[in-house]
């Protein structure tokens, strides 16, 4: 087993050992620190993702984020079943989470897509919001995935890897949860020479600049129809529409300040 382990606490992070090349799916590394032990796993099993998805859950609940209410389901069980078999369906897909080794819960998580060759070369990814019943909630998803995707081509047409996720659940933030995940996808694309993308959150830009990404563009989601209905309008408010994020980069290389 490879590990990954240092010491930190809010003064001193010492650095023992790290062997990121190898990493095997049963992988754990441990980060012990002053404050809470926390430990970096990627994800192997369908019995993992009950815990994952709850740590989704708590994760994105805080700040408020239309995207993930579009894309979180009717309930959670719905939603553990539907991302269990993306993933098992998508072999560029790699979860990495953090639990809490007291608790056991987990406490953040990431995952990574390596596309080792263009994944756009028949143009965007589609989406269709199977998940919801026909009505105003589908139609306002189908159009913010459409808007969310569109971009994917022209900028990122090309061999990468990419955030797809990532959240830290809201009582563990600014303790280096999202940083441990971040670490594997940085190694990863030193190792293969490609560059990282993330489509970003305005919450999330501070943390992504603070591992080497920049901002290439903006992002500004929203959905329409001529003569909207009032649910489509009350959909439309609930959801906090339009969107704003940002599309990032960080080159292959990038110095990290962080
Ligand atoms: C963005 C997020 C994942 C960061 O997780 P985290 O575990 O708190 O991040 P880390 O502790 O590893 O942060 C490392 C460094 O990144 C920077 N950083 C982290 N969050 C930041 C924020 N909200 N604003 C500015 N900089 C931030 C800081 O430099 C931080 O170091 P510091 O704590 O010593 O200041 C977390 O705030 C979150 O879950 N937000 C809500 C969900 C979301 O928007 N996710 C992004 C989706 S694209």
């Amino acid at each position: 087993m490879y590990v990954y382990r240092y010491v930190a606490s809010p003064f001193i992070t010492l650095h023992i050992s790290t062997t990121f090349g190898h990493l095997s799916s049963s992988t754990t590394f441990t980060l012990a620190s002053a404050i809470m032990p926390l430990e970096l796993h990627k994800l192997s099993s369908d019995e993992e993702f009950p815990a994952l998805v709850d740590g989704l859950w708590r994760g994105y609940a805080e700040p408020f984020n239309g995207f993930w209410e579009i894309l979180k389901g009717p309930t959670q069980e719905e939603c553990t079943e539907r991302y269990k078999s993306w993933h098992k369906a998508d072999p560029t897909s790699h979860w990495l989470y953090v639990t809490d080794s007291e608790t056991k819960k987990v406490v953040g998580a990431m995952q990574w897509n390596v596309f080792e060759t263009n994944p756009y070369i028949n143009g965007p990814p589609s989406l269709p919001a199977y998940w919801w019943p026909e009505g105003p909630l589908k139609e306002i998803s189908e159009q913010l995935f459409a808007a969310f995707f569109a971009g994917r081509p022209s900028k990122c047409g090309q061999p990468h890897v990419l955030i797809s996720y990532c959240f830290t659940d809201p009582k563990y933030r600014h303790k280096g949860v999202a940083s441990l995940a971040m670490e594997w996808g940085i190694h990863k694309s030193e190792e293969l020479d490609l560059d990282a993308f993330v489509e970003s959150t305005e919450d999330g830009r501070g943390f992504y600049e603070a591992h080497g990404f920049e901002v290439l563009d903006e992002l500004h989601l929203d959905a329409g129809v001529d003569s909207p209905s009032a649910e489509f309008t009350q959909r439309r408010r609930e959801l906090q529409l339009p969107l704003h994020g940002f599309f990032m980069k960080r080159r292959c290389g990038a110095n990290k300040s962080a």
